[in-house]
């Protein structure tokens, strides 16, 4: 689906199919760089990330293996709240492995910083964390992201995997959705 099949449901169109394609490139240009000869394990959270993890999975040019974990953040309506249950877990074990968790989005970063806890505790040999968008002006917690695709306004977005309601993420490029859709 592009913005053109759904131009109503948009008011803006923040990044095409192809600017998030070149992004992506650089971004695993770095990490082939970062992770030669280190077969990083990819973690991708389920489901946003299922593009992002498919992309650059490709897009590198060294090894590397994937992994998903799906998790619920408690919360009231559309505040999370920072405590996380992990619905399903890694089948990998992290002792001794390269991490990248790769993410859709940051916007609190309250799920984020929850998980990466947990995952540390699980004595990864490095553990980072690559996200395709943040939202500077959201972010609540201290987190040191290794991997930015791009940084975009505090507004809610769809596409490229994000979701309102379960729709939009077979989206191509990524825009701000119109506020008639959810009002
Ligand atoms: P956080 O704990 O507030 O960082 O929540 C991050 C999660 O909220 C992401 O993984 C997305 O599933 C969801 N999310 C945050 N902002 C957006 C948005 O603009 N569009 C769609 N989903 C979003």
């Amino acid at each position: 689906m592009d913005s053109a099949d759904i131009a109503n449901d948009l008011t803006e169109v923040l990044y095409t199919k192809d600017q998030i394609a070149a992004r992506l490139a650089e971004l695993a240009a770095e990490i082939d760089r970062d992770y030669a000869d280190k077969n990083p394990l990819l973690v991708g959270v389920l489901n946003g990330a299922v593009m992002v993890v498919a992309d650059l999975s490709r897009a590198l040019k060294i090894h590397c293996e994937m992994d998903w974990m799906a998790v619920s953040s408690y919360g009231s309506g559309t505040q999370t709240s920072g405590v996380v249950r992990i619905l399903k877990d890694l089948n990998a074990h992290l002792a001794g492995r390269h991490v990248i968790v790769v993410e859709d989005i940051i916007d609190t970063g309250l799920t984020l910083s929850y998980l990466m806890q947990n995952l540390a505790t699980r004595e990864p040999a490095s553990l980072q964390i690559m996200t395709m968008f943040r939202k500077p002006a959201a972010i609540q917690v201290e987190l040191d992201i290794a991997y930015v695709g791009f940084d975009i306004p505090n507004q809610f977005v769809v596409g490229y995997g994000l979701d309102y309601a379960g729709r939009y993420r077979n989206l191509t490029g990524v825009g701000i959705l119109s506020p008639a859709i959810y009002s």
